[in-house]
């Protein structure tokens, strides 16, 4: 039976193992797909252990191994490179282990389910951590009109920012937005803020303007943030557990070459939360 895990710290929570389970029963496979809990010391040590097994096909990797696994890994696909981390990893037929990141295309093809458009739109990315960083390619790959991407650490924006190739798409502090004349498509929170029940900082004036919000963080109920869009009067306002299941069925078909329908997934997680 071919072996799969996910490594994170924690990882009690980690919902792939069901997700991958689901995928594998409309693919008619049988998979085992495991969590393995791993320190920064013993990571490298786990994952060299895990695939010396020779049914242990692939893994996910999660937060905080995401970098350090991109170093460990043969070859980087693309995006891998740069997002500068990987969460899936495959096992080529040669031995060899090759990187690569699905949270983007998880992203964009949630988007894509729910009817919201990239292409010529107007975009504003809240946060400036590994998880924009990790979206980043695949949004520009689908040609938005303008990309802001907004931190509360104005840096750190403008790092992420000087690596997009265009002046099309630039980097601010939150405080800043308070000049920016709001006329966003979309804005997509990125931070980590919904985590601990944090809004970030940002004038409400910019959000109430925005058609759409999305949030890459879910919840049993509507995230602060997305709650607060809502009473901003946002017609359409989406939280991240597509982008969760759509990057899962990314790695599922890097692994398998079996596209897995993502709804019934979807539908499935949203009503045990
Ligand atoms: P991740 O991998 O989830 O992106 P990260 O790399 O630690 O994690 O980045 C966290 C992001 O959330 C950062 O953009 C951080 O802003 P700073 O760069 O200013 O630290 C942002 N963030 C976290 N808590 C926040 C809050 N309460 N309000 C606004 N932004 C927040």
């Amino acid at each position: 039976m071919n072996k799969y895990t996910v490594f994170g710290n924690p990882i009690a929570q980690s919902k792939s193992p069901s997700i991958h389970q689901m995928f594998a029963e409309q693919a008619g496979l049988t998979i085992e797909y495991d969590r393995t809990l791993a320190t920064k010391e013993n990571f490298i040590a786990s994952l060299t252990h895990f695939f010396l097994a020779g049914d242990a096909k692939g893994c996910n990797v999660t937060s905080p191994f995401k970098e350090q696994v991109a170093k460990w890994v043969d070859d980087l696909s693309a995006a891998a490179k740069i997002a500068g981390s990987v969460n899936t990893v495959i096992k080529k037929e040669d031995g060899t282990f090759l990187g690569d990141t699905t949270d983007g295309p998880g992203l964009v093809q949630d988007l894509g389910r729910l009817g919201v458009q990239i292409k010529n739109a107007r975009i504003l990315l809240l946060g400036a951590g590994g998880a924009a960083r990790g979206v980043l390619q695949s949004i520009l790959a689908l040609e938005p009109e303008f990309l802001m991407i907004a931190n509360r650490t104005e840096e750190k924006a403008q790092q992420l920012a000087s690596l997009l190739p265009s002046e099309n798409f630039i980097g601010i502090g939150f405080k800043q937005l308070d000049e920016v004349k709001p006329a966003f498509d979309l804005i997509i929170n990125s931070t980590s803020a919904s985590l601990t029940g944090e809004l970030p900082a940002i004038p409400d004036s910019i959000m109430s303007s925005s058609a759409c919000v999305y949030d890459m963080s879910y919840g049993d109920k509507p995230t602060v943030f997305l709650q607060h869009a809502k009473t901003l009067g946002v017609v359409d306002t989406f939280d991240g557990l597509g982008m969760l299941v759509g990057q899962a069925a990314e790695s599922f078909y890097l692994w398998t070459g079996y596209r897995p329908n993502v709804v019934p997934v979807i539908d499935s997680l949203r009503s045990s939360l």
